[in-house]
């Protein structure tokens, strides 16, 4: 059903808005809104139209940066956890990205109708953000801003992670830039040191227990920044947690590793934790769903 229509897709040749039927408003971003829309050919293909004013993006150059990469970055994935983006086009008022629509809306939203979810619907999305993970990662690609407004559900139930807006190559710089929502961001981020892809496993173990518990680990005080909340306790737990998804934050913030970090192997560079996320034991002691393999 979903895939309907997308061969009759073909990213690059020149689309208008007035190729669409606009519908209702989906969600409301940082530079304009997101509208249900649909094609009017007879494919009567439904995406899900992210607006952007072209005066406030090209008001600032690294926003302009980031929107082009952002781009770039979503042109080149395809995986039944990552929302695709089918193409792009603009006009004189806006830029318009033609993604894949996921029916059933942001994970938050769930997230706060039922307070918490139970620990098989936790695990399940849990794997699914860690397929969609592993394969960003194993393409360098960091997302930088995993949180549940960020993770929308498709309308077969299945997670996908949206918003590449904070998203980057890795390594290609050294990445200081502290960014993403205060309540998911990573000690390393914290204390201004570089960054990696652990960053977002870091922001799966943030994630995961949110999910279970109904509460963020880390309530972010927006007066005083996350300084004053990521005290060593909180910090010796999320590790544990996001070391156990297999990523290993650990040799980040501290510049050698520890005799525990070397004896449960953390200082080796050599192991890709990508590949270990999907296997961690939280998610495999639980039903699994069916398989999700990269496309
Ligand atoms: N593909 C989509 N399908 C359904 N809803 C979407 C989709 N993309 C975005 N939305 C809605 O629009 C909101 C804003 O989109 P997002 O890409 O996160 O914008 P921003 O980069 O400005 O934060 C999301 O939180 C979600 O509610
Ligand atoms: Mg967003």
């Amino acid at each position: 059903m979903e895939t309907q229509g997308i061969e009759a897709l073909e990213p690059g040749h020149s689309r208008s808005l007035r190729d669409f039927e606009i519908g209702r408003p989906l969600g409301k971003g940082h530079f304009g809104r997101v509208y249900l829309a649909r094609l009017k050919t007879a494919s009567s293909f439904i995406v899900a139209l992210k607006c952007l004013d072209r005066a406030a993006v090209e008001k600032n150059p690294n926003v302009e940066r980031q929107v082009r990469r952002e781009i770039e970055i979503m042109m080149n994935l395809r995986h039944p956890n990552i929302v695709r983006l089918y193409d792009y086009f603009a006009d004189e008022k806006n830029l318009y990205l033609m993604l894949e629509f996921a029916g059933k809306g942001e994970l938050f939203k769930q997230l706060a109708k039922l307070g918490r979810f139970s620990e098989r619907r936790s695990a399940k999305y849990t794997r699914q953000v860690s397929y969609g993970l592993a394969y960003l990662h194993s393409k360098n690609v960091i997302h930088r801003d995993l949180k549940p407004e960020n993770l929308l559900i498709g309308l077969n139930g299945e997670l996908k992670i949206a918003d590449f807006g904070w998203s980057v190559y890795s390594p290609e710089e050294s990445q200081r830039t502290m960014c993403g929502t205060l309540s998911y961001v990573s000690p390393e981020m914290v204390l201004g040191q570089p960054h990696g892809k652990a960053i977002d496993i870091w922001a799966l173990g943030v994630l995961a227990y949110e999910m279970v518990v109904g509460e963020e680990p880390f309530a972010a005080d927006t007066r005083t920044g996350p300084r004053h909340f990521v005290t060593p306790v909180a910090q010796s737990f999320i590790t544990s947690v996001s070391r156990a998804f297999g990523g290993c934050p650990v040799a980040h913030y501290s510049a050698a590793p520890s005799r525990t970090d070397r004896a449960a192997g953390l200082e080796d560079t050599t192991v890709d934790p990508s590949s270990q996320y999907p296997g961690h034991a939280h998610i495999a002691s639980r039903q699994p769903d069916e398989a999700i393999a990269a496309s």
